[in-house]
């Protein structure tokens, strides 16, 4: 695997295979690699030629009180992850590369209404960040697919009505969530917990499942699962965020007419803020 941090390198490697017809897949991520993150790289390595893997700790999606400053930074690890998992490139650009005119003086690109519900609300800008920098990534790799983790479900929602939205020639695979053995969704911000924080963690999988299982039963007052499932998080020791039973095309509430569903749910344990998800059908 060849590890290129400016744009110009990483056009010139990809020039060829392009010219070859080969199929390239792309995967953006934040870096500090997990079973997750390599998942995708697998799919990604199914469907195409060559996958180039990108690390960049996007500050344009962190509010100012997050966690950009201490996002782990791990690119040995992540290298040697790649590298197993076949990946061809790997793109890791600074922050001056990807934003030479300043962060403030970036052209950006916004996807209204889906990007400022749920996620979007307790993170004013987020997705913003994701979709500029996505973008950007689209624009700099050129690739014929992109594959995302069901596991930030919006972001993969925001991305695929972006892809629409301009009309860009790029397939997006979501992947399902990969867990811990508790059911705990891996995630770079797991590594902010206790022990004792991890022990309630899966908590909140668990939640969900049993949410999801009343919806299969029939239950339909969606209003008071969720509050149910709300109290169950905060008796285990999370702080409240949110968790909503949703239309899954459009993440707007579910009525009793729908049938495809999805619960999304985040909440703040200790230092970190846990986001999970799960698809219903009724
Ligand atoms: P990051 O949080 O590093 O995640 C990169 C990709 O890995 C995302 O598509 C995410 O959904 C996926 N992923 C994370 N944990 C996963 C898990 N447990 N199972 C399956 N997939 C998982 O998401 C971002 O970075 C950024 O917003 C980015 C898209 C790179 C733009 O900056």
């Amino acid at each position: 695997m060849q590890t290129l941090n400016r744009i110009a390198d990483l056009r010139e490697a990809l020039r060829q295979p392009r010219r070859d017809g080969k199929r390239i897949a792309l995967v953006p991520t934040m870096g500090n690699l997990h079973r997750g993150h390599l998942e995708l790289v697998r799919e990604a390595r199914r469907h195409a030629d060559i996958v180039v893997a990108t690390i960049f700790v996007n500050p344009l999606q962190f509010g100012a009180n997050e966690d950009l400053d201490s996002y782990p930074r791990t690119l040995a690890d992540d290298q040697a992850g790649l590298e197993a998992e076949g990946c061809d490139f790997l793109f890791a650009p600074s922050e001056a590369e990807m934003y030479p005119n300043g962060r403030e003086n970036q052209t950006i690109v916004e996807v209204p209404g889906l990007s400022d519900m749920h996620c979007g609300a307790t993170r004013p800008g987020h997705f913003r960040g994701v979709t500029t920098v996505v973008s950007k990534l689209f624009g700099i790799v050129q690739p014929d697919c992109a594959f995302f983790g069901t596991k930030d479900y919006q972001q993969l929602l925001v991305i695929r009505r972006m892809v629409a939205d301009l009309c860009l020639p790029i397939a997006i695979h979501g992947v399902a969530i990969v867990r811990d053995e508790h059911g705990l969704a891996l995630s770079s911000r797991n590594g902010y917990l206790t022990p004792e924080e991890l022990a309630v963690a899966p908590t909140l999988s668990r939640v969900l499942r049993d949410t999801a299982a009343a919806i299969e039963a029939g239950e339909t007052d969606y209003d008071r699962l969720a509050e149910d499932a709300q109290q169950q998080l905060e008796a285990a020791g999370f702080r409240r965020d949110f968790v909503r039973i949703l239309r899954r095309s459009n993440l707007e509430p579910a009525t009793g007419q729908d049938r495809e569903l999805v619960i999304l749910s985040a909440g703040y344990l200790g230092a970190a803020r846990l986001i999970d998800n799960i698809e219903v059908n009724r």
